[in-house]
């Protein structure tokens, strides 16, 4: 099948590309990046979207959780990350606590846009003002719902959300509010399948999924985790691409496939 994309002999993809992807059915396809060497195989594998998550707190700084990362951390792999990129979308999230304020989402959204020159900045949670504020002036915000690691010394531990009535429905109010406030995208991790697919339905933004079934528009995963080389456990949701690819740029395009395909992800990565 030839891709959306492939037929608009694009460069960088803009959000728009990705909001016509969704329109025509077809999965964008997304990974971790946090260095310029995997920038430039993930790049050439045909990804969609390289989102330098703060994940690196634990996968590049070997920390236990994302709550450390600072400012300067994500603008500086970002910088590493966009050095590499030709053709896919670049995120950057911005870590714990740099969008406490109006003031502090100002400053940090300007440092990952115009120092390391993000086309997207992430943020955690359903801050409604603070996406009003960035959009406003420009920015354009990727929202995360459902599981949100950040948060997790008021979570205990990370696991599934959105699986009572209750709980499920707080997420898909907030999915429809983060759209109103002008997020162009969202990512929705380790949440029930038939909710994800329920939300990607429902709101006319592209909807990225980890943990969150086959039925989003898109798929994410942690570069390590899907190369198999994470330090610790890794989560249900997961692939080792590894496993049956000859190298690494073999596992990042069997990856690119899958999604494409919607072979991953299978039931078994799924809640
Ligand atoms: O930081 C990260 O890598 C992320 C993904 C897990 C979505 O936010």
């Amino acid at each position: 099948m030839t891709s959306y994309v492939e037929n608009q002999n694009i460069s960088t993809l803009s959000i728009l590309d990705l909001v016509a992807m969704k329109q025509a059915g077809e999965k964008i396809t997304c990974l971790t990046a946090y260095d310029a060497s995997f920038s430039q195989l993930i790049d050439q594998a045909g990804v969609d979207v390289m989102l330098v998550g703060d994940s690196l707190g634990m996968v590049i700084q070997g920390k236990k959780t994302t709550v450390p990362v600072s400012i300067d951390d994500m603008v500086y792999h970002t910088q590493c990350v966009v050095n590499a990129r030709k053709r896919a979308f670049v995120i950057a999230d911005l870590p714990f606590l740099s969008y406490g304020t109006a003031e502090m989402a100002i400053q940090s959204a300007a440092k990952l846009m115009q120092s390391a020159a993000a086309q997207m900045v992430k943020l955690e949670g359903a801050h409604l003002n603070i996406i009003e504020l960035l959009v406003e002036y420009g920015v354009p915000v990727c929202a995360h719902l459902g599981l949100l690691p950040q948060s997790i010394n008021q979570l205990g531990r990370y696991k599934v959300q959105g699986k009572s009535l209750h709980d499920a429905e707080k997420i898909i109010e907030d999915a429809h509010k983060v759209e109103q406030a002008g997020a162009s995208l969202l990512i929705l991790e380790c949440v029930p399948a038939d909710l994800a697919t329920k939300i990607s339905q429902s709101i006319s933004i592209p909807v990225i999924g980890i943990g969150a079934g086959v039925g989003c528009d898109g798929q994410v995963l942690v570069l390590y985790d899907m190369l198999g080389i994470s330090l610790g456990r890794r989560p249900k949701f997961s692939k080792d691409f590894m496993q049956t690819a000859q190298d690494i740029p073999n596992a990042i395009q069997q990856y690119h496939q899958a999604v494409k395909q919607l072979d991953f992800p299978a039931s078994e990565h799924s809640y």
